[in-house]
């Protein structure tokens, strides 16, 4: 699903069809096709596809209208669309997309669909690879954003803690990674009591997955994701509304994992952990409550504002682990708040950092490859917002809902010193609408953006 078509001869041609080059491509088509496009209306216009007819009910070709090169809604994703809208069969673009890589991948991601519950699935089109793509690479792209994806997707009871445990593990195994779990009671004992305390009212134990992966002495860097399988709000319950979605509580795990996943598949240099704490945030009689003072790994005490804050709560304790041993990088990723969602939409998930070299570079490659990500700041005069009245510090912030997302971050920065650069993302992991590059559902923000990041950082040997 995830792969091109091998080139055959008789690929069915797709003209990319805009204002700059219409008439062009009308000399190729010919004045037969030409005049059958007008006859049904057909524009030069973003989104257009008009299909034309061959000899004897053949498909002789295809026009699809796109932006022209300095229309400021251009998406060099839009080739996605055809994946959704042609008829089964073989194409090759007649003519090169503006940037064949991301028309390509476009395409790839379009084709995905969740269909572990579906009983019929649809034969899809399929598309020769462009020239001078690494059609491999892309593949390779497309299958873990799908991979991501799916554990998204996954409703909360084919997926609960257990089951994204194992995910992470054959994960981990298939690429002869070192994996250890702690789960239940024995994260007392091993000094997880946040990840504990949130987890510990679900029917299925909290727990954290930890794997280490590369050559031992390459730069170390980590990669921590947000494993809430569902979150309820727990006591401070959420809403229906609230938790309609909240199967995708686990985002920020399925974000680690791809890009673990794209960095491995890769060959990247550079020593890799994951840590994934994975909870469900339940609601039932050792259900921890508003007011209870938790001690967390790294000492700090927080006292529990709002049960339903429970994402950084776990990530205390998952960042604390990772910082144990001063990684050279850190990025983590959690669908940690609804406000992100207010400042910035679905489409655009926030990041954090201190480190302005890492911030221009974050930023740099989410834009070279359309993954964006922008940048909101760690504003140090909003800590006295998350200042305990009986513990340290407290997990749901005194401003009454202003600035969450920042204050989340702040939260989570309390638990990093040692290592010597850390980025947080806030990422929403679901598009509300089908876009070109994806139906709607589940969807991996952030993962390869950072992919590019760390190829040009610490490239294969
Ligand atoms: N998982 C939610 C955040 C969320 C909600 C992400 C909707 C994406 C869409 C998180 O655990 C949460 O409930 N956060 C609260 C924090 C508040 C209680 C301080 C929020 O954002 O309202
Ligand atoms: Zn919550
Ligand atoms: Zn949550």
């Amino acid at each position: 699903m995830h792969a091109f078509a091998s080139p055959t001869p008789d690929a069915t041609p797709v003209w990319l069809v805009s204002p700059d080059n219409w008439e062009g491509v009308k000399t190729s088509i010919g004045a037969a096709a030409t005049a059958f496009a007008e006859r049904c209306g057909f524009k030069p216009k973003a989104g257009r596809i008009q299909l034309l007819p061959g000899e004897g009910g053949a498909l002789a070709g295809a026009l699809f209208g796109v932006d022209g090169e300095s229309a400021p809604t251009r998406d060099p994703f839009a080739a996605g669309k055809l994946a959704t809208s042609l008829p089964e069969g073989v194409y090759r673009f007649a003519n090169p997309p503006h940037d064949a890589d991301l028309a390509a991948l476009g395409f790839l991601l379009a084709l995905y669909r969740y269909n572990r519950f579906k009983s019929d699935s649809a034969p899809k089109p399929r598309l020769v690879a462009p020239d001078g793509v690494d059609k491999d690479r892309l593949e390779r792209i497309a299958a873990a954003v799908a991979f991501g994806r799916d554990l998204v997707n996954a409703p909360a009871n084919a997926l609960g803690p257990h089951a994204l445990e194992q995910e992470a593990v054959k994960l981990a195994e298939q690429f002869d990674a070192s994996v250890s779990m702690v789960r239940g009671e024995e994260l007392l004992g091993a000094n997880f009591p946040l990840i504990h305390a949130v987890g510990r009212a679900a029917a299925e134990e909290p727990r954290i997955v930890d794997f280490s992966w590369g050559r031992e002495d390459a730069p170390k860097v980590a990669l921590i994701g947000k494993g809430v399988t569902f979150d309820t709000g727990g006591l401070d319950i959420k809403p229906a509304s609230g938790m309609e979605l909240m199967k995708k509580d686990m985002g920020g795990a399925a974000t680690a994992l791809t890009l673990a996943r794209l960095v491995m598949q890769e060959g990247l240099d550079l020593r890799l952990r994951v840590v994934i704490p994975i909870v469900e945030n339940a609601i039932s009689a050792p259900a921890m409550r508003p007011g209870d003072v938790l001690i967390s790994r790294k000492g700090l005490s927080v006292e529990v504002g709002n049960t339903d804050a429970e994402g950084r709560l776990i990530l205390a304790d998952a960042l604390a682990l990772a910082d144990e041993e001063a990684p050279e990088l850190m990025l983590d990723f959690a669908t940690l708040t609804g406000a992100a969602r207010v400042a910035l939409g679905p489409d655009l998930p926030p990041f954090y950092t201190d480190d302005e070299t890492l911030a221009g570079s974050i930023g740099a490659h989410a834009a070279r490859v359309r993954d964006p990500l922008w940048r909101l700041p760690l504003w140090r005069p909003y800590e006295a917002m998350i200042e305990g009245t009986v513990g340290d510090i407290s997990n749901s912030g005194s401003g009454g809902g202003m600035a969450g997302s920042i204050t989340a971050a702040l939260f989570l920065r309390r638990f990093v010193d040692k290592a010597k650069a850390w980025a947080h993302f806030d990422v929403y992991a679901w598009n509300p609408k089908p876009r070109a590059h994806g139906p709607a559902g589940g969807e991996i923000q952030a993962a390869r953006a950072l992919f590019e990041l760390l190829s040009e950082r610490y490239p294969r040997r």
